[in-house]
């Protein structure tokens, strides 16, 4: 079958060089991944085409790209899955990271996060027989999260990290979660401490599911991060504008069947903290300026006690 392969190139290393896509069609055996197409073309069209790999068996995390605009582990994606008649894919660097040169990008920024997080065991005792036993259930509840392989595909394709480069990031919360679940660990309360206060933490997420999306094992980041506040919660941590735009949403919804967006602004924000209300007042004006202000007394749906009926059973489940 016939791979036609659209690949952005660029040489930062180079002067005046600028990004450019440079087509390829080859001939690749029916069961190619993209990799092995990729491969191909370095070997046998152009030797100058840099790329990075090594298990060629998902199990490295190096070989992660953009196809079609998607983070994915090239190695484990072949060719007819998602271009069966031979239509075009668009590779690319991932994403929210620095390209060294073509498909390769340095890992200074994951690993950047990755450090921030304390990433190792911190223990408040001399293990008693040489070794820390841990139950089977407790290291079953840490698979998930140590499934990750390290390939940075839920950074590349996390809409936070686009904006905000301060954001810890999906692969170092999931790896922060991992240390919170561990038994050995006795830093959880610390732990989930900072990561409730600190700015680019848990409440920094927006919950937009990409990284669960493009995460090639099942390490479902944002999911572990949704854990995390709420264990931040339960340990008494409510002082943060994460958490009262959370309180705020609930209640108003609640409430009214619908979001109150003024009031989920100013809770967020926090009644008495002045400043905070100060740096709000030029985006209220803007969405005054462009129609978008919210209505002052909030909007209520029409079919609230069904709303309602949800919540109760919800929050009678619970008790
Ligand atoms: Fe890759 Fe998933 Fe780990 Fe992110 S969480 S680095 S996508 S394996
Ligand atoms: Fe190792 Fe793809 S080459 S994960």
């Amino acid at each position: 079958m016939q791979a036609n392969l659209k690949v952005r190139r660029f040489n930062p290393g180079e002067p005046g060089a600028q990004p450019r896509f440079q087509e390829y069609s080859i001939d690749v055996h029916p069961d190619s991944t993209i990799l092995d197409a990729l491969i191909q073309v370095r070997e046998e069209v152009d030797g100058t085409l840099a790329l990075r790999c090594s298990c060629r068996a998902s199990i490295c995390g190096s070989c992660g790209m953009r196809v079609n605009g998607r983070a994915r582990l090239v190695c484990k994606t072949r060719v007819e899955h998602l271009a069966p008649n031979g239509e075009q894919l668009t590779i690319e660097p991932m994403g929210n990271q620095r390209v060294v040169k073509d498909l390769v990008v340095s890992l200074d920024t994951f690993f950047n996060q990755i450090k921030r997080i304390t990433p190792y065991m911190q223990p408040d005792k001399e293990p008693e027989h040489g070794e820390f036993i841990a139950s089977n259930e407790s290291m079953t509840n840490l698979l998930t999260a140590m499934n990750c392989i390290m390939c940075g595909c839920c950074v590349s394709d996390c809409t936070v990290l686009e904006v905000d480069p301060n954001f810890i990031g999906p692969a170092a919360l999931a790896k922060a979660w991992r240390f919170t679940e561990d038994p050995r660990d006795s830093k959880r309360n610390e732990r989930l401490n900072a990561l409730n206060n600190e700015a680019g933490g848990i409440w920094d997420c927006t919950r937009c599911m990409q990284c669960v999306e493009v995460c090639p094992k099942e390490v479902a980041p944002m999911e572990r991060i949704m854990e995390m506040r709420d264990a931040a919660i339960e340990a008494g941590n409510t002082n943060t504008s994460g958490y009262r735009h959370t309180e705020s949403m609930y209640n108003s919804v609640k409430k009214h069947g619908r979001l109150d967006e003024t009031r989920l602004a100013i809770d967020s924000a926090g009644w008495t903290n002045v400043p905070r209300m100060l740096d709000l007042a030029p985006i209220g004006f803007k969405a005054l300026l462009r129609g978008k202000m919210p209505p002052i007394l909030p909007h209520k749906a029409e079919d609230k006690q069904k709303i309602k009926d949800i919540y109760e059973k919800v929050e009678g489940e619970r008790k």
